[in-house]
């Protein structure tokens, strides 16, 4: 195990009817806030109206911008920043999935940036400055609740890159199992596979001697697999939501990753193919990580083989080979029943852009092969063969 620091400052709400207090959650930090909103089902589910009730109640002041996209776009973050400058905003309040709390905590360091906030997604160290971000959350998946992590796309650049910073950890973030009740079955989908991946990123490592991550990783994974069904059968099981929500916070606010390498390859391939072709995130890492798995598994066969037989529930036999073909089989089992694309086709992406996507992937597009991934470092080569593999 490595050594490792870890502290996480966002500080979690959870439970029933935790949105009405959100005035007086925001109160401790801010008296003028953002409320920052996607395209439009928090007004239609009325968490909308909760929430401005509350902060009237509370007497906090705002200014509202809604329209955040899935895959969320920088030119919406610049709107922001000029409206947070105007208007003297000291935090910003996130109401919805990923995107809008990415597009919040990119506004957020933007403030405080002085230059274009695309230079920071674009290479920028971070600044270590940013107005606090806080979140009422409408969709488990990114884990963008308690992540550092902001992922923005340019369309002019057909970019989407991701900055990362301590400082962009929400303060707070509000987590009503409840409020997860009105997502149509294609983003519960995603967000299972979306919070999956997050720990496979973490799980996969060469490192030794992790049993305690190895367990976590493999227990939570084993808590989503079983909860995932029974959302997606009646997406108003309150119960069955509580442990996907609470799963998706963990999965990535790198409680999980610590001591350990991380991964991320199949993260690095999948936002090549968001920011293309605009599609959901969950579901292109849902084709590319078990392509990645089919292609990798050599390097660490009995990595492999624990995750087959712990995670997936493969009989531990001694032909390590068709014990992992197994957890890797049973993996796309799992995504298929919930709905998701296993290969580019089903995801709608053609096929004539994947050496440029490959070499975006690890810089050899920019002159500069840096590779990518902390389980093998792969070159545009290797993440090629992958998509080929995914197609
Ligand atoms: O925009 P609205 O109308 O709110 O609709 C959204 C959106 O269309 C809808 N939705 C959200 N909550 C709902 C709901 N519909 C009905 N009822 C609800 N309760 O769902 C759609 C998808 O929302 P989005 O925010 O895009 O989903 P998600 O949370 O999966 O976020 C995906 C984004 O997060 C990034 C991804 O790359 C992607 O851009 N990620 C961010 C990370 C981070 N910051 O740490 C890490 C992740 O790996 C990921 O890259
Ligand atoms: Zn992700």
């Amino acid at each position: 195990m490595q050594n490792f620091t870890f502290q996480i400052p966002t500080k979690l709400i959870f439970g029933r009817g935790e949105e009405n207090n959100v005035g007086q959650y925001v109160n401790q930090y801010a008296t003028k806030i953002l409320l920052h909103y996607g395209g439009g089902s928090i007004k239609r589910s009325g968490l909308y109206d909760r929430v401005v009730a509350s902060l009237n109640e509370a007497g906090v002041q705002f200014v509202e911008l809604g329209g955040v996209v899935p895959n969320p776009r920088v030119g919406l973050v610049r709107q922001g920043v000029a409206l947070c400058r105007a208007e003297g905003v000291q935090l910003v309040l996130a109401v919805g999935g990923g995107s809008v709390i990415d597009s919040a905590k990119a506004i957020a360091a933007g403030v405080l940036y002085d230059g274009d906030v695309w230079e920071l997604h674009a290479g920028g160290k971070p600044t270590g400055k940013a107005l606090p971000v806080a979140t009422v959350l409408t969709i488990p998946a990114a884990g963008s609740e308690s992540s550092k992590v902001t992922v923005i796309s340019n369309d002019d650049t057909l970019r989407k890159i991701g900055y990362h910073d301590e400082c962009l950890r929400p303060v707070f973030s509000i987590l009503n199992p409840e409020l997860f009740f009105t997502l149509p079955r294609n983003q519960i989908a995603n967000g299972v596979a979306d919070m999956m991946c997050h720990i496979f990123e973490r799980y996969f490592t060469q490192e030794q001697h992790t049993d305690v991550t190895d367990e976590m990783c493999e227990g939570v994974l084993r808590a989503i697999m079983r909860n995932a069904p029974l959302v997606y059968a009646d997406p108003s099981n309150y119960d069955a939501w509580a442990e996907i929500g609470f799963a998706g916070a963990l999965a990535h606010n790198d409680l999980l990753g610590r001591g350990r390498t991380e991964c991320w390859a199949c993260h690095g391939m999948e936002h090549e193919l968001s920011a293309i072709y605009d599609v959901p995130h969950g579901a292109g890492l849902a084709v590319v990580t078990p392509a990645w798995m089919q292609y990798i598994w050599r390097e660490n066969p009995a990595m492999f083989a624990q995750f087959a037989c712990n995670v997936m529930g493969a009989t531990p036999r001694r032909d390590t080979e068709a014990v992992i073909a197994e957890g890797i089989l049973r993996l796309q089992e799992f995504f298929k029943a919930l709905g998701l694309p296993l290969t580019l086709q089903e995801l709608g992406v053609p096929t004539d852009r994947l050496e440029e996507m490959a070499k975006k992937t690890t810089g050899a597009w920019f002159g500069e092969e840096k590779g990518r991934g902390g389980f093998k470092k792969l070159v545009w080569q290797d993440v090629l063969a992958i998509y080929e593999m995914a197609r």
